[in-house]
């Protein structure tokens, strides 16, 4: 028994991972002042980062990336749009000459189908469906062996009610889809990708904060069968998803951690130095190949989320809008070593970009009437980020008056410095002091870049959020984590 789960333990590590762990990096462009393709592929180049998940599809993404020698993995949100054979084969088709060229290694298919599936089976099936054609499409035109289809997924997946990863296993409600989903994966030699978010995941399980960190500080462990221990939640959430597929028959299929970030603001806990520290243990430690108890010595491909900053839509979660190594600016916000090997430094700042003028939007203040205010307020932030302003955020001290010309501010800043953009109704000015507190900052945003793309084609706009308030951030945060 021994002997044989050593044999099988060895036969594991030879056949499904001998290359050492990538670390790579995701790029979205859901925001009004986007980093151009040709700077972020400068950006990456620079860094070493050898391979890169886009949110896209895009042709004039994919002509950036190639010659650069950096792998690529694609994201296609419209499944629809490529469901059934012909549509399929047409997509394999259109992309076919970026195969090579851009390196383009897999493509993930929707947000989180599988958490849409837990209410929806109809359309879980046609992404099932879509998977197993799209893979068959690229296998036809001779690219099987390069170019992997896959899901990524959430902790949604998983039973609920787990307190140590051998506790796992697929949802009740989704086990056969899964069941087939593995089998076309399996057939098809392709991963299994999971998203982890430690400062949220440590919250949402009610963990210490320190068990979030991967620096073995945390009081806070948990043990499990045959001694393991677990010190971090990254390796937690790691062990639950081998346990539910060694459950679910497929105890070697290679799990890829496709987004592992640390917010920088919109989240208690959430700053550049938290931030710092997380990634100063995360990414020596993938570097290592150490892997986890469950399967010591495997490497753990993991994708750092994300590259910059993002006004994501829908407006979900404040903290979803901070997951940027970079401001917009093209300027990192904290120290982090993307080679892994630990070292102190800033990664390489973005050449060329221009910023707007040094203007500011502020409220006036020579107003009483605190309901248009307020009005006033609430339209700034339903089209622009005021996320920093969120409990936990880096300005949540601000008073009445400041919040105000916090959301004037990105509101004009978001519409590129437009003077209209001020008026407010007589309630907004135009300043050129700068307004910031503390470490709260009014930023002023660059000139505008390339503004076509994947934003409009998504079907995403800088369209309306619900009414700011503070219980949609509470309950929204952890929930749209998990569940969207
Ligand atoms: C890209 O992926 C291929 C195949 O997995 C691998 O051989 C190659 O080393 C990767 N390139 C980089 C720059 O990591
Ligand atoms: C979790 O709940 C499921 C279904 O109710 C049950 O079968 C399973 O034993 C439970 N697991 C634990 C660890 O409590
Ligand atoms: C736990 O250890 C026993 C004895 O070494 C072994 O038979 C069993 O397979 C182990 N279980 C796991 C999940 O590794
Ligand atoms: C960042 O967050 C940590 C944890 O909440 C806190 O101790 C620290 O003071 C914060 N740092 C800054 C610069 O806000
Ligand atoms: C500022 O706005 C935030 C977010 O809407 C709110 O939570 C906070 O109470 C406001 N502060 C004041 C002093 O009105
Ligand atoms: C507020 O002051 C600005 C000048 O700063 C002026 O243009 C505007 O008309 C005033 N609004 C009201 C309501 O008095």
């Amino acid at each position: 028994m021994v002997f044989n789960v050593i044999l099988f333990a060895a036969f594991f590590l030879a056949s499904n991972f001998v290359a050492d762990a990538t670390i790579g990096i995701n790029w979205g462009r859901h925001t009004a002042q986007r980093l151009v393709p040709a700077t972020v592929v400068d950006l990456l180049l620079q860094n070493k980062v050898p391979e890169a998940r886009i949110y896209t599809s895009q042709e004039d993404i994919l002509k950036a990336f190639v010659g650069s020698g950096i792998n690529l993995t694609l994201t296609i949100f419209n499944i629809q749009n490529i469901a059934g054979i012909d549509l399929a084969r047409k997509w394999v088709q259109e992309k076919a000459q970026y195969f090579e060229f851009a390196n383009i290694r897999r493509v993930y298919l929707g947000s989180h189908v599988f958490r849409v599936g837990l209410t929806d089976k109809p359309f879980l099936h046609m992404a099932i469906d879509t998977l197993e054609t799209l893979q068959y499409a690229i296998n036809e035109a001779g690219y099987g062996d390069q170019i992997k289809v896959t899901f990524p997924h959430t902790e949604s997946v998983l039973n609920d009610n787990l307190t140590r990863p051998s506790d796992a296993e697929f949802n009740e409600a989704i086990k056969e889809e899964m069941a087939r989903t593995l089998r076309i994966l399996k057939q098809n030699n392709a991963p299994f990708v999971v998203e982890v978010f430690p400062i949220a995941d440590v919250a949402y399980h009610s963990y210490d904060p320190e068990f979030a960190f991967i620096d073995n500080k945390s009081p806070f462990v948990i043990r499990d069968i045959n001694n393991t221990i677990y010190t971090n939640v990254f390796e937690f959430i790691h062990d639950c998803f081998v346990w539910a597929l060694i459950k679910a028959g497929v105890p070697d299929m290679e799990i890829i951690v496709g987004q592992v970030g640390w917010p920088t603001d919109g989240f208690p806990g959430a700053n550049a130095s938290t931030a710092e520290r997380f990634f100063k243990g995360l990414l020596p430690y993938v570097a290592s190949n150490k892997g986890t108890p469950m399967r010591p010595g495997a490497p753990i491909h993991s994708y750092v989320h994300a590259l910059t900053d993002e006004n994501k839509m829908p407006y979900y979660y404040p903290f979803a809008r901070h997951w940027g190594i970079y401001r917009s600016n093209g300027e990192p916000k904290y120290k982090i070593d993307l080679t892994g090997q630990g070292r102190d430094i800033y990664p390489t700042k973005a050449k060329g970009i221009m910023h707007m003028p040094e203007r500011w939007c502020v409220f006036n203040e020579n107003t009483t009437d605190t309901q248009k205010v307020k009005k006033k307020f609430d339209e700034a932030c339903t089209r622009a980020d005021c996320t920093s302003l969120a409990m936990g955020g880096s300005c949540s001290q601000l008073t009445f008056a400041q919040n105000m010309s916090y959301a004037f501010n990105m509101y004009f800043q978001a519409n590129f410095q437009d003077e209209e953009a001020c008026s407010f109704e007589g309630l907004g000015k135009v300043v050129t002091a700068d307004p910031s507190v503390g470490g709260c900052v009014f930023p002023v945003e660059v000139v505008r870049g390339e503004q076509e793309g994947d934003v409009a084609a998504e079907g995403s706009r800088l369209y309306q959020m619900p009414s700011y308030g503070i219980f949609v951030v509470l309950v929204s945060m952890l929930w749209a984590l998990f569940y969207d």
